[in-house]
């Protein structure tokens, strides 16, 4: 097997010399600011190792890889019941798509288009205001960071709300169709602000380590979800966590992923490890350009693809 660290060096330096870097997300202003010449990697791994390179400790928005979170705390509370609300099939269509809910009567295809979030976030807030709710949140990724220097910043979740007409179209679409039971302010309200969490790298590839071990903590006693949720969510993150590029992420990279605009990409190698990358400049479909690149030379060296080796 190669050595794992110079396998993660030698990809910042291939990604840092490459000039195809796809844009930076601008519908969302603040998000448009961030410079595209950046790339981190954080690997860490079953024995308790990080293994970091390039721009691995700047802290980025982490946008929809925050819906991860928000699911493993849904389905926490209310279980399977959660399906009732939200499906678990790919849509095939843009993260903020909206022509699918028509058709299904407001119930999102999956946890990980915008909709879909929205209504995992609707749930969170039964019995609670948006603050408890958001503090939850942010507690919960401080722990399974262990790191409370996780915030949220508060331009970009203005910037968010904002510019937020497509999500406000779907927050009302769901809500005329009963799929919302809270206001649409309070599940939007959340939604945005669990959106503009900002975690560097290695932050991420520790907030990552409970679904790459069976829902535990390596090296600590502590069991954050069951070993059957967490292969459940990944096998979700698999299937719909690159949106209309999941199909492609799958073939390329072959491991359980979640991207956000922000340009950041949490990846699961099971029983091996939870992996980070950070690239600001994004596809057509919303994903880091490079982030996806290191991951399939990653995943490609390591033979670390769920597929086999
Ligand atoms: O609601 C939005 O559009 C953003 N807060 C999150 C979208 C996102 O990260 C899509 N992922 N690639």
């Amino acid at each position: 097997m190669p050595n794992l660290a110079s396998v993660v060096g030698e990809i910042a330096q291939r990604m840092t010399a490459r000039d195809e870097r796809g844009k930076v997300a601008s519908y969302i202003p603040e998000l448009a600011k961030v410079p595209i010449d950046q790339f981190g990697i954080a690997v860490f791994t079953a024995d308790g190792e990080t293994i970091v390179a390039g721009d691995a400790e700047v802290p980025f928005s982490i946008q929809s890889i925050s819906k991860v979170f928000t699911l493993t705390l849904a389905l926490g509370k209310v279980g399977d019941q959660l399906w009732t609300r939200v499906g678990r099939e790919p849509s095939g269509n843009p993260f903020n798509s909206i022509v699918q809910l028509e058709y299904e009567k407001g119930k999102p295809r999956n946890p990980f288009i915008n909709a879909g979030a929205i209504a995992v976030t609707d749930v969170l807030l039964a019995g609670h205001e948006p603050r408890e709710v958001l503090g939850e949140i942010l507690r919960f990724c401080r722990f399974v960071a262990e790191d409370d220097s996780v915030a949220i910043d508060e331009h970009v979740a203005r910037s968010e709300k904002q510019t937020g007409f497509l999500n406000t179209a779907l927050a009302n679409y769901m809500k005329a169709f009963k799929v919302l039971e809270n206001p649409v302010d309070h599940a939007l309200g959340v939604y945005f602000h669990h959106c503009s969490i900002t975690m560097s790298c290695r932050q991420l590839a520790m907030a990552g380590r409970y679904l790459a071990f069976s829902g535990r903590l390596p090296g600590k006693d502590v069991s954050v979800i069951s070993s059957e949720r967490a292969r459940r969510i990944n096998a979700l993150m698999l299937t719909c966590g690159h949106y209309d590029g999941s199909g492609d992420f799958a073939f390329r990279v072959g491991l359980p992923g979640k991207s956000g605009v922000g340009g950041g990409i949490l990846a699961v190698a099971p029983g091996e490890a939870s992996i980070a990358v950070w690239s600001p400049g994004l596809d057509p479909h919303g994903n880091s350009v490079l982030g996806s690149l290191a991951l399939e030379h990653l995943a490609k060296a390591m033979r670390w693809s769920v597929f086999g080796d």
